[in-house]
C-alpha cells in the first residue's frame, strides 16, 4: 500500500505547481486568475495575446504529470503509475497552495495519458485539435477528447486504464461547469477570444 499512497503523493505535489500562474507572472503579464475565464491553463494564458507563454504552460503542465507518471511506474509499477496520475490530476485542479482552486485537467490528461498509454494520448490530442479547428471552441474540445478516452483507453489499454481516465473525465467535466454553461446558451468564446471573469 505504500508505494500506492508514494506514487498518489508525488503526483499530487507536482501537479500542484501551477505553471500558468507561474509563467504568466514571471512574463510580466500579471495575475492570470484576473484576466480572461480566470483559469490558470493554457486556453487562458493564451488570453493575455503572449503564444510563448501559453505553449509553455501547455507543455510543463503535460510534463508535471508525465514525469511523476514514468517515475512511479519505473519505482512501483503500473498500478502505481495510474495512481499517480491521479495524484497529479487532483494536484493540478484542486491545488492546497492556491486554497484548492486550480484548472481544469486538460494538458494534465494528455500528459498522464502519453506518459501511461501514449496511442491514447496521441488520439486525445487528435479528437481535441479535430474539435478545436472545425469549432473553434477550446472547451468543447476538451470535453470531447475526455469524454471518448475512456473508450480508448479501453481498446488500446486495459479496462483499469480505461476506469481510471473515466475518473479523470468525470472531474474535468466537474472543473468545466461553467465552460458547459456557455457553450449551451451558446456564449462561450472562441479559441484566442476574450472572456469576462468566470
Ligand atoms: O483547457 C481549458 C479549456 O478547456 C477551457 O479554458 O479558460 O476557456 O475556461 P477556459
Amino acid at each position: 500500500v505504500l508505494p500506492f499512497i508514494l506514487a498518489l503523493v508525488l503526483g499530487y505535489l507536482s501537479g500542484s505547481i501551477p505553471f500558468g500562474l507561474i509563467l504568466t507572472r514571471a512574463a510580466g503579464l500579471g495575475d492570470i486568475r484576473k484576466i480572461g475565464s480566470g483559469n490558470i491553463g493554457a486556453t487562458n494564458v493564451l488570453r493575455t495575446g503572449n503564444r510563448w507563454v501559453a505553449f509553455f504552460t501547455l507543455v510543463l503542465d503535460a510534463l508535471k504529470a508525465a514525469i511523476p507518471v514514468l517515475l512511479a511506474r519505473a519505482l512501483w509499477g503500473e498500478e502505481a503509475a495510474m495512481l499517480a496520475a491521479v495524484g497529479a490530476f487532483l494536484g493540478h485542479c484542486f491545488p492546497v497552495w492556491l486554497r484548492f482552486k486550480g484548472g481544469k485537467g486538460v494538458a494534465v490528461m494528455i500528459g498522464s495519458l502519453l506518459a501511461l498509454a501514449w496511442p491514447v494520448g496521441l488520439i486525445f490530442c487528435a479528437v481535441w485539435l479535430l474539435i478545436a479547428f472545425t469549432r473553434k471552441l477550446s472547451s468543447l474540445a476538451a470535453l470531447t477528447a475526455a469524454a471518448t478516452a475512456p473508450i480508448f483507453a479501453y481498446i488500446f489499454a486495459s479496462q483499469w486504464l480505461a476506469l481510471t481516465v473515466l475518473l479523470l473525465a468525470l472531474i474535468l467535466f466537474y472543473q468545466h461547469r461553467t465552460n458547459i454553461a456557455r457553450l449551451l446558451d451558446g456564449s462561450e468564446p472562441p479559441i484566442g477570444g476574450s472572456k469576462k471573469t468566470a
